[in-house]
């Protein structure tokens, strides 16, 4: 079949409001948008300005309504404690409406911020769906964050509530959370005044009295009583919740996704990008505390009335490589979406593919990968294994959706291995220089979207329009910085080559290397300090820390080595994989005092590299090469 792909993207350019004025019709309004986009709302504008709708009834409610009310919303499948389950449309209207009544009881409304800090369990779902019913603002903060990062999102979201759950699993232990949640507490400001806590029986909380309300009790109890919150309707611009990314500094950028554009963008993709039609399973192997869980672990399936998969477990070790491949043939999965360290941990472990022998994958139609570079190797591994499309597709926190990818939906367009092959309606890249001039095709430049973003990406950064402007909008005027470098060939193929900032991609996990550089430098005998992103076989790229001592410090430097890689776990969390920090004599500087972080992850990865012209002292290179060949790296 030839890909509509072309005349679909033509048909965007030519009328961009006529285009998402089409997709909206897909959604059941309250009051449907009278008015596609208003250029002057908002930092760039604002999508269906006029429109009214609730994004929790189109995800639930309306299936019921029509006739899905049997079917599979959300699979629950954990191989670390062995439990299945499975909710139908009617079950999770049922759950959610009667947790959003608790969330009432609790006194949270309208515009009021909720965080979840939870595992990968169904009731984080039914928490999110619950905010969303009555309009309260949710953010969900990863498991894998210390008590520092979840401290920081406190202060910016001032929620009032926090849902959490006594504990998360992870391979081989097993991590309570609730003297994480304490910890957080006692550092924050601006810490929620009631936690609804669940019970999980592999780690019991011990609950602080006045603060923390026992989930299944309070949900019984709104059940007996036979109580279920409506929907409220709310503006398509409300905010439906709040993500924090990784910013160039410690502090994380609050991205704000609203109602009405995010269900509008998510309910086109599920079609014309994913081919998935209502009724069938979605798995997306990530975690709800990431934008790819947010969209395509629970939103974007639910909107299109698929069964969504909660998955609590990892692509090895829970128990083995098949995994995966049981999931898929169990639960009768059409397409799967993980990030491509995944494919690489299976790859690891069974390179002949031994595990997939054991099952059928008949329902597999498509292989997704995105939240890291998809090397070749990865992808034509997965191709030859799987035998079915392979499609690299490139997004990020900040759109909610893909940026460019292979559509299968619209007819998949030849492969470029490397490629996250081409725009999407919406996105208008072009590769810039420094001084904002247009790239001619193959060179390599900034990626930049021109404004205005389309319906799904972020409006803001939450209450701060400025920091949104300054951080993306100001770079380029009239464009939206990726922090992206790429190129885009003869044929309009994208090539995103990697980050211009200093995030790092960790298993597909976003870092900063700042923030982690403000934790090294607050040990007491550091004196300075350089984290770059070292090269890494499973993981793509690892955090690695370059330390300079205080002159005096006469402690064994692997001592202070080992302080600092268990400061990195206690002040960001476990999620920053820092393990290795080594002492060097002097960092490498221009002769105006930048640290040349660009040569030292040159000369960590082995790759080749040019002595900069601006080095201050060439010979410091020597010294880094000395010191990572004496760790054996
Ligand atoms: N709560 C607490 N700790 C967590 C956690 C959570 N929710 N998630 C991860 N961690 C911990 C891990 O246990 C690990 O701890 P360790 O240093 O004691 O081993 C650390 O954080 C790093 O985790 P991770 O980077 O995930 O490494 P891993 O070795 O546990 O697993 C992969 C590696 C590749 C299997 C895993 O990263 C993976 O499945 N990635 C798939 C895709 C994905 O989730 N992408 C996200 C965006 S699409
Ligand atoms: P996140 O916000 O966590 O989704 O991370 C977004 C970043 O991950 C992007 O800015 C890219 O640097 C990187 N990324 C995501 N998907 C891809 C992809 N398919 N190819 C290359 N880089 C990607």
């Amino acid at each position: 079949m030839a890909s509509a792909w072309r005349d679909t993207y033509e048909a965007w350019q030519r009328d961009p409001q006529g285009f998402w004025a089409e997709a909206a019709r897909e959604i059941d309004w309250i009051e449907p948008p009278r008015r596609i986009f208003d250029p002057d709302a908002g930092v760039y504008g604002h999508w269906f300005p006029d429109a009214v709708c609730n994004t929790c009834y189109n995800a639930v409610d309306r299936h019921v309504r029509t006739g899905r009310g049997a079917q599979p919303a959300v699979i629950y499948d954990s191989p670390v404690t062995g439990a299945k389950r499975v909710y139908t449309f009617a079950q999770l209207l049922e759950e959610t409406a009667t947790l959003a009544a608790v969330l009432q009881d609790l006194g949270v409304g309208k515009g009021d911020r909720v965080i979840l800090y939870m595992p990968m369990v169904p009731e984080a779902l039914f928490g999110m769906l619950a905010c969303a019913r009555i309009g309260a603002v949710h953010s969900v903060v990863f498991g894998g964050f210390a008590p520092k990062e979840l401290a920081a999102r406190m202060d910016d979201a001032a929620p009032k509530l926090i849902l959490t759950a006594s504990c998360g699993i992870e391979p081989g232990r097993v991590i309570a959370y609730k003297p994480l949640l304490d910890q957080a507490m006692d550092l924050a400001r601006m810490k929620p005044a009631a936690a609804l806590v669940m019970q999980r029986p592999q780690a019991l909380a011990a609950m602080t009295q006045g603060r923390d309300h026992d989930w299944a009790q309070c949900v019984d109890a709104a059940k007996a009583a036979g109580r279920r919150a409506p929907c409220v309707p709310l503006a398509a611009t409300d905010p439906l919740y709040i993500l924090y990314t990784s910013g160039t500094t410690g502090v994380p950028k609050g991205v704000v996704r609203d109602n009405g554009g995010h269900m509008v963008a998510l309910k086109w993709s599920m079609k014309h990008f994913y081919d998935i039609n209502p009724g069938e399973v979605f798995w997306a192997a990530s975690d709800l505390g990431w934008a790819v869980g947010h969209s395509y672990i629970a939103y974007a399936p639910l909107l299109h009335g698929c069964a969504c998969l909660v998955f609590e477990g990892k692509p090895v070790g829970t128990p083995d490589p098949g995994t995966f491949w049981r999931v898929i043939e169990e639960h009768n999965v059409a397409a799967l979406f993980t990030a491509p360290t995944a494919f690489r941990a299976i790859k690891k472990e069974d390179p002949a593919g031994e595990y997939l022998k054991k099952y059928k994958l008949k329902s597999l139609r498509t292989l997704f990968l995105a939240g890291e570079r998809a090397d070749s190797d990865t992808v034509q591994w997965a191709e030859r294994m799987l035998g079915v499309p392979v499609i690299d597709h490139w997004w990020q926190t900040e759109t909610g959706w893909c940026i460019a990818g292979n559509p299968a939906g619209l007819g998949v367009l030849p492969v470029k291995y490397g490629s996250a092959t081409v725009p999407m309606p919406g996105y208008h890249l072009r590769i810039l220089d420094e001084a904002g001039r247009e790239l001619p095709a193959g060179t390599m430049g900034s990626i930049a979207i021109k404004l205005p973003m389309p319906p799904g990406s972020l409006p803001t950064l939450w209450g701060n329009d400025a920091r949104m402007a300054s951080s993306y909008l100001t770079e380029f005027p009239g464009y939206y910085a990726t922090a992206d470098a790429g190129y885009i060939d003869g044929e309009g193929y994208i090539f995103v080559m990697g980050r211009t900032d200093d995030i790092i991609n960790v298993a597909g996990h976003r870092l900063s290397t700042g923030g982690m550089e403000e934790v090294l430098s607050g040990h007491p005998d550091v004196a300075e300090c350089a984290v770059v992103g070292a090269a890494d076989a499973l993981k793509g790229e690892v955090p690695l820390g370059f330390i300079v001592l205080k002159s005096g410090v006469a402690r064994a430097h692997a001592e202070i080595e080992k302080e600092i890689v268990a400061l990195v776990r206690e002040k960001i969390g476990p999620v920053a994989a820092f393990k290795t920090a080594v002492t060097v004599a002097r960092l490498p500087k221009t002769r105006s005092g930048k640290i040349l972080r660009g040569t030292m992850k040159k000369i960590a990865d082995k790759t080749e590299w040019a002595m900069p012209a601006t080095v201050d002292d060439p010979a410091i290179f020597t010294e880094i090469s000395a010191a990572l060949k004496a760790r054996g790296l």
